[in-house]
């Protein structure tokens, strides 16, 4: 797609964070990564794994998910722009649920590029899905401000919407039809939560705003960020310790080879400030916002970067090793109340590739029960100033155990 189509998308300044649903071969996000827009892709589990494995083989954001009957695992009103090409998910379905599920992630002004056969296709039943699209997206108030028939490429054709930035336009629909939500429908995070059946409103004021385009953006105060008074110092102060750790330990003190490494997780992301201080890395890293923990994903969205809710007592949705390190400060001393730290190390080992390396920090407690684990997984492991654990993956396999050759 040309710069020129739409020049208010502009890619990788206003638009930085986006989700891109039904992955096809990833070639969108890893396009759009050279321009610095961060591409989150999602396949729907069991059809596609190997598509996003592909993905993150080639160091591409991606997670395995579902548009089923629960809310995706994102906060309200996060990403600048929803791209699905070659789009064959039905989102006028089950009276809209599945639209609405994006509009309620989609950032209120931001974009839903569409490219489908309902759009440039005109026999009956293409025309009936399009029409049934044309009258939904108008009842959830989403403009459409672009349809083009690329001819360069076999005339596929897009339809481009944006979602409104005030709730004025809801207030005005002849029908209350899809209905606004109560107060009581928001409360719940985005966690095992059915799909919503109302329209959330949207957010006034600053913590309504468009973020600071980027790069500024990863910096500035985040328009999420809580009101409270003192709010800004800690979320600024955060972001310091972390630019400081980083460089003066992370990068230069432990035995962590940087340049064979490009997926990363931080499985307990707090505000973002790991995977900020890391920016000029070439790299990226999927921010984990535990669901026990204070709710952080919005602003980490706020500052350009991605993430994800999470249980780590449950497994995460990816294929197996396919990330290169994983990153966690002060994780599990929470988690021991609800699950055996054995089945998250597990995990860890699952989703890490091998060569790869996780970096800890806990407290020497922690650590002295984390690091036997470690070992009888046959990782390589070293402690550093009584508060970090290195460790490496080898190549072994509970399989080859005995095995007779
Ligand atoms: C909130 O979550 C609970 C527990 O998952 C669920 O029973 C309830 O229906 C949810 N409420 C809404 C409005 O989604
Ligand atoms: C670090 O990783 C790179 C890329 O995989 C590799 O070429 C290099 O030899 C490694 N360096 C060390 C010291 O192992
Ligand atoms: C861990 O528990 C402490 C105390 O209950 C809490 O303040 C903190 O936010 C928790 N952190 C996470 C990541 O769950």
């Amino acid at each position: 797609m040309q710069d020129t189509t739409l020049p208010s998308i502009g890619w990788g300044k206003q638009t930085r964070v986006i989700l891109d649903v039904g992955c096809g071969v990833a070639s969108f996000g890893g396009y759009l990564l050279e321009k610095d827009v961060l591409t989150m892709s999602f396949a729907p589990k069991d059809e596609h794994e190997a598509q996003i494995q592909f993905a993150l083989e080639r160091g591409i954001p991606a997670i395995l998910s579902v548009i089923g009957t629960q809310k995706l695992t994102f906060p309200d009103n996060v990403y600048d722009l929803i791209h699905c090409a070659r789009c064959r998910i039905r989102w006028d379905r089950d009276g809209g649920k599945p639209l609405m599920e994006l509009n309620r992630i989609l950032r209120p002004g931001g974009f839903f590029i569409w490219s489908a056969t309902p759009v440039y296709r005109d026999d009956s039943t293409h025309l009936s899905i399009w029409n049934s699209m044309v009258s939904f997206t108008k009842s959830i108030c989403w403009k459409m401000v672009a349809k083009t028939v690329m001819r360069n490429s076999g005339g596929i054709g897009l339809a481009i919407y944006q979602k409104p930035i005030s709730n004025t336009c809801y207030e005005e629909r002849k029908e209350n039809n899809p209905p606004m939500c109560d107060w009581k429908d928001m409360k719940n995070t985005s966690w095992y939560v059915p799909l919503l059946t109302c329209l959330p409103s949207l957010p006034q004021g600053d913590s309504g705003k468009w973020p600071t385009t980027w790069p500024e953006r990863l910096g500035s105060k985040p328009p999420s960020l809580s009101q409270e008074p003192g709010a800004e110092e800690i979320y600024f102060e955060d972001t310091k310790h972390w630019s400081a750790l980083v460089s003066d330990v992370y990068l230069d003190g432990l035995a962590i080879n940087w340049s064979s490494i490009r997926n990363v997780m931080d499985m307990n992301a707090g505000y973002g400030g790991f995977a900020a201080a890391l920016i000029d890395q070439p790299l990226w890293v999927m921010n984990v916002v535990p669901i026990n923990g204070a709710d952080t994903l919005a602003v980490i969205f706020d500052r350009g970067l991605i993430g994800i809710y999470h249980d780590w007592c449950e497994a995460f949705n990816t294929y197996p090793r396919t990330y290169d390190l994983l990153h966690s400060s002060y994780l599990f001393g929470n988690l021991t109340q609800r699950c055996d730290i054995v089945v998250v190390v597990a995990e860890m080992d699952r989703i890490m590739r091998p060569g790869g390396w996780i970096l800890v920090q806990e407290n020497m407690e922690m650590i002295n029960k984390l690091n036997p684990i470690f070992q009888s997984l046959h990782w390589e492991t070293a402690m550093h100033e009584e508060q970090f654990l290195v460790g490496k993956k080898g190549f072994w396999r509970p399989t080859d155990r005995g095995a007779k050759t």
